[in-house]
């Protein structure tokens, strides 16, 4: 059973569709919005090896060409990124043709950007392949890559013309990817539907089993709360900041560990999570039993939920501020964060003095 969610944003519209054997049917999905019967893929090598032959045989009649990347966050930087658009002029892709999107978030931001600048701007199709594209990177138009400055820095603004979310491509993602997918969907709990958290408690474990009705509810469930509020606030002038619930905590965390395999980035999303609402607690915002259901949830379901679960050193809490100060959610020198009043019930929070921060931290890195 296929579902859709429609992200109303005027001229820029356009339809999340959520289902099985999705992939088998592209042609008949990206049909209606090609001038000509040809699309040109950015995908990774993993996904590629796995999952391009599926997708050219869905095209049926629509001739695909695909480039296909390194797995991974080190692809997201200048060197791969002028090397897709090189490859998309090389291959002669046109203004009113369409860049097809096909992996996790690495390639639909990437490839997202690429399809911004192309050209002044050619429309792109995401078919997110991880729990974390689909739930998350693959809706809101957010496109862009890494500086060594830090992450998401360069970018633009690109809705995509159509999202396809095929569950059964989750399939192929290890246990590892797949919960730092799942860290993004707690988010959407945590941030403003109590009801859902609730329902990931008790049904979080089936899902990561494998159940594929319940990964299909969680990924509609957490793609109409993107689109809802990606509708209110399309650039991020007010409440899309909510969704960087735990980020400002997991940005500091990703550049301190260099981007690596020792923290993913929904993992770290999970633990900047149970942080912000460390510090909700700390500044008297919420009761103390809400950081310890956070947590409870996290490690129930296997997933890293403190410091203390990344492996190799970090920087001490002052080190820490400092890289949250490098953050593009800083404002006139105050930390923008993300802070809740109780499960289900977060808000923006733009003057936060680090002072307040930074004994969450000790007390965070002294459990390591
Ligand atoms: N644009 C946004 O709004 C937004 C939102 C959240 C996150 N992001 C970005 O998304 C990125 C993280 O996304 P991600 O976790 O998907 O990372 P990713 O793209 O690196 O994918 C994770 C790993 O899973 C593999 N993979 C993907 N699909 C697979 C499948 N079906 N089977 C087997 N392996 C598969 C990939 O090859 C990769 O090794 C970060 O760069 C983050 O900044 C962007």
């Amino acid at each position: 059973m296929g579902e859709t969610v429609h992200v109303d944003l005027g001229a820029r519209s356009y339809d999340v569709r959520i289902g099985t054997g999705l992939i088998e049917r592209a042609g008949q999905a990206i049909a209606p919005l090609l001038k000509r019967p040809r699309v040109a893929v950015l995908t990774d090598e993993t996904v590629g090896a796995l999952h391009l032959d599926a997708l050219r045989a869905g095209l049926g009649d629509v001739a695909m060409t695909a480039l296909a990347l390194p797995a991974g966050e080190a692809t997201k930087g200048w060197d791969q990124f002028s090397r897709a658009v090189d490859w998309l002029l090389a291959e002669k892709v046109e203004r009113r043709d369409v860049v097809i999107a096909f992996g996790g978030g690495v390639i639909g931001d990437l490839a997202g950007f690429a399809a911004a600048v192309l050209r002044r701007g050619v429309r792109f199709v995401q078919i997110p392949t991880s729990l974390l594209a689909q739930v998350d990177s693959s809706v809101g138009g957010k496109t862009g890559i890494n500086s060594t400055h830090g992450k998401n820095l360069i970018g633009a603004f690109h809705q995509p013309a159509l999202v396809l979310a095929d569950i059964g491509v989750l399939g192929t993602l290890t246990p590892r990817d797949f919960l730092s997918g799942y860290g993004e969907v707690v988010k959407y709990g945590l941030l403003g539907d109590a009801a859902f958290f609730d329902w990931l408690e008790g049904n979080g474990p089936a899902l990561a089993a494998g159940d594929l009705a319940l990964r299909q509810y969680a990924v509609r469930r957490s793609v109409e709360m993107k689109a809802r509020i990606v509708e209110r606030d399309e650039t991020e002038e007010g409440d899309r900041a909510l969704l960087n619930l735990g980020h400002t905590f997991c940005h500091a965390l990703e550049t301190a560990t260099g981007y690596s395999g020792r923290l993913l980035h929904g993992e770290g999303v999970a633990i900047g999570c149970a942080l912000a609402f460390e510090l909700s607690q700390r500044m008297g915002l919420c009761s103390q039993e809400e950081p310890s259901r956070v947590r409870a949830h996290l490690k129930a379901m296997g997933m890293k939920a403190d410091l203390a679960d990344i492996p190799g050193d970090l920087p001490d809490a002052d080190g820490l501020l400092a890289l949250m100060a490098q953050d593009k959610k800083v404002v006139d020198g105050k930390l923008r964060f993300i802070l809740a009043r109780g499960i289900g019930e977060a808000f923006v929070a733009s003057d936060v003095p680090g002072d307040v921060v930074k004994p969450v931290l000790e007390a965070a890195l002294r459990a390591r």
